[in-house]
Formats: structure tokens, sequence, C-alpha cells
């Protein structure tokens, strides 16, 4: 007998899988073609998607500097930094909470900037790797990465650099331990780790914490 369900169970998998995709196909088509006969060009559809996308304007205080910033409500923070500020020293490396690259202080706490909407930030003072240096001289931190080797490839210095700072705020004379504690959301890919740590404790010896 034509039963479609014993002959759907006899397919095995891969056929299974491209008889599924043949058919959401299908159904995509049939939708796509429904468009034009409900009066809507596909083309005026997606138009109207973007007109519809929805911006807030927001301050931000970035690194001492006032920014008034037309957002739209899904973009990240890092995305505002980097795309709208030209701030492109904050890294975006997994973009999902997992690597650290995208690290700035934020109101006095490191945060990842991938992970906070942008609309969520507005009045918050933000602190970022462009922001540590002054004057011309780098910060106590950014010198001891430098003398310590820590960074190798770089990309992971500037999220790692913002951590060191906020636990150098918070701990003048941080021990390896609690450096370690405080670094461990912000991964490298050269696992340069013992040299990053070095650093930190190293700027901490030095400045008292003056990071
Ligand atoms: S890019 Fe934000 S945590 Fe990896
Ligand atoms: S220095 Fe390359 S990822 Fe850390």
């Amino acid at each position: 007998m034509g039963d479609k369900n014993k002959d759907d169970t006899s397919l095995n998998p891969k056929q299974r899988s491209r008889r599924e995709f043949l058919e959401n196909v299908g159904s995509t088509a049939a939708v796509a073609s429904a468009v034009p006969v409900l009066g809507i060009s596909s083309v005026q559809a997606q138009s109207d998607t973007e007109i519809a996308a929805s911006k807030t304007t927001i301050q931000l205080i970035v690194n001492g500097d006032s920014h008034l910033v037309e957002v739209e409500d899904r973009w990240t923070l890092v995305e505002v930094l980097r795309d709208q500020l030209d701030l492109t020293g904050t890294k975006i490396g997994c973009d999902r909470s997992e690597c650290g690259a995208c690290t700035v202080i934020m109101n006095g706490k490191p945060v990842y900037s991938c992970s906070q909407l942008a609309v969520w930030t507005d009045g918050a003072q933000i602190t970022t790797v462009e922001g540590l240096a002054s004057g011309g001289q780098l910060s106590p931190v950014q010198q001891a990465f430098v003398e310590n080797n820590g960074p190798q490839c770089g990309f992971c210095t500037p999220g790692q650099l913002m951590t060191a700072t906020a636990l150098l705020r918070n701990n003048s004379t941080p021990n390896a331990r609690e450096v370690k504690e405080a670094l461990v959301g912000n991964l490298c890919r050269c696992s340069n780790y013992n040299a990053i740590v070095e650093a930190v404790v190293m700027a901490g010896e030095r400045s008292g914490g003056a990071a």
C-alpha cells in the first residue's frame, strides 16, 4: 500500500532531510508567490521592514566625552562604539559573551559590550581602551603589558587591559591568584596567560593601583 508514513520511515536520514528540504523550499516558494497576489512586491515588503527598524537617541559618556547617538534598538554597545563612534580598539571575538575581547568598563565595572544593547546603556559612563593612555603616556597596566610581552597577536589585549584596569581600581595590589580570578572571562587564543598575569601583578606593585 502507498502508506506515506511507511515510506517516510523507510528513508535513510540523508534521504529524509533531502525530502524535508524540498518540502520547505516548496512552502517558501508558495509564500513568495502569494505576495504579489496580495498586491505587495517582495522589494516593497523588504523596504517596509527596513523602515520599521526602531531607533532611539541615547547619550553615552565615552572616555570623558559626551555623545548623543541615534541607535537602532537592535544594535549592541560594541557596534555603536566601533561603527558610530569609530572607537575600533574594542574588538569583537565571539559576539556571544564567551571570549571577553569586547570588554569595556561601564559605570566602574567590566562588561562584555557585545552583550549590552546600546539602548540599555543610555546615560552610562564608558571607558574603552582608547581612554587608558593619558597625555601620550601609557597607563601603568599598558606599560606593564609592553614590558612583559603581554600582547602576542594582540587581539584579546584591549579586553584584558580593561578587565585588569577595573581590577586595579578596586584592588590596588592584587596577587597572581586574584588576577587570574578577575581575568577568567578573558580568553587568549595565543594562550599567553602567564605573561598577562605577571604584567597585571607588576602594574599593581609599581603604581599601588593607579591604573
Ligand atoms: S566578543 Fe563579546 S564576549 Fe566575545
Ligand atoms: S594575544 Fe593573541 S589572543 Fe591573546
